[in-house]
C-alpha cells in the first residue's frame, strides 16, 4: 500500500485536477492514486496514516454531495461513512477550493467542516496556510487567523495556484516524510 492517501470531492472538475496535479508531485509507492471520495470506502481511508483530503465549498458554504449537484456523491454522503474511524496517529493535510469574489461571507468553508471531522476523531491536522494574500470577510476555516489548510481559488487567483501547491507540498513534507 501506497505510503500517502489522497481524496477528494469535485463537482465541476476544479478539485480534481488539483487532486490530480497533486498525484502527479509521487511516485506510485508515495501515492498510488488521487481517488473520488464516490468510489472510496472507509476501510481503504482507515488504511492509510497520511492522509490528504481536498474539497471544494458549494452550496453557501457546503460540502460538495448530492444536495449539491456532486454527480455520484461527495463529501455530504463519505463524511458519515467514516464517522467510527479512528484517526488517532494519522497526519491529515487539506486543501479546499472557494470563490473569494463571489461568496465572501463563506470563502472555503467546507475545509473547516473537514478539519472538525478529523480533528474530533483524533488527527493531526497539518499544512496551515497564512490568509494574507485573499480578500474575503469570513471563512469557517480560519483558525488563529490562519487556514488550517491550502486554500485555492481558481475563478480569481487561478495564476497563484501552481506556486501555493507546490509551497505547501514543501511545507508538509517533513511531516509527510516526502522526498523534497
Ligand atoms: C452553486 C455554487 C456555490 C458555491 N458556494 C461557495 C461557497 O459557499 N464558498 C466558496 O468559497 N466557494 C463557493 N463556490 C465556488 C466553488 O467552490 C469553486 O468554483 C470551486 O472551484 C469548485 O470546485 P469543484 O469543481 O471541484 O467543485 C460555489 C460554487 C457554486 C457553483
Amino acid at each position: 500500500m501506497a505510503r500517502i492517501g489522497l481524496f477528494f470531492s469535485s463537482s465541476t472538475g476544479n478539485t480534481r485536477r488539483i487532486a490530480r496535479a497533486i498525484k502527479k508531485r509521487f511516485d506510485d509507492e508515495t501515492m498510488a492514486d488521487a481517488l473520488n471520495v464516490n468510489k472510496a470506502s472507509a476501510e481503504l481511508v482507515a488504511g492509510y496514516t497520511h492522509l490528504i483530503f481536498g474539497t471544494s465549498t458549494l452550496g453557501g458554504g457546503q460540502l460538495p454531495g448530492l444536495s449539491t449537484d456532486c454527480m455520484g456523491g461527495g463529501w455530504e454522503e463519505f463524511l458519515p461513512q467514516l464517522k467510527d474511524v479512528d484517526f488517532s496517529g494519522k497526519t491529515v493535510a487539506l486543501f479546499g477550493l472557494g470563490n473569494q469574489e463571489k461568496y465572501p461571507d463563506e470563502f472555503v468553508d467546507a475545509l473547516g467542516e473537514l478539519y472538525h471531522f478529523v480533528v474530533a476523531r483524533g488527527a493531526k491536522v497539518v499544512g496551515a496556510w497564512p490568509a494574507d494574500d485573499y480578500d474575503f470577510i469570513s471563512s469557517k476555516a480560519l483558525l488563529d487567523g490562519e487556514f488550517i489548510g491550502l486554500a485555492l481559488d481558481q475563478e480569481n487567483q487561478k495564476n497563484l495556484t501552481d506556486a501555493r501547491v507546490e509551497a505547501w507540498l514543501k511545507l508538509i513534507a517533513p511531516e509527510f516524510g516526502l522526498p523534497f
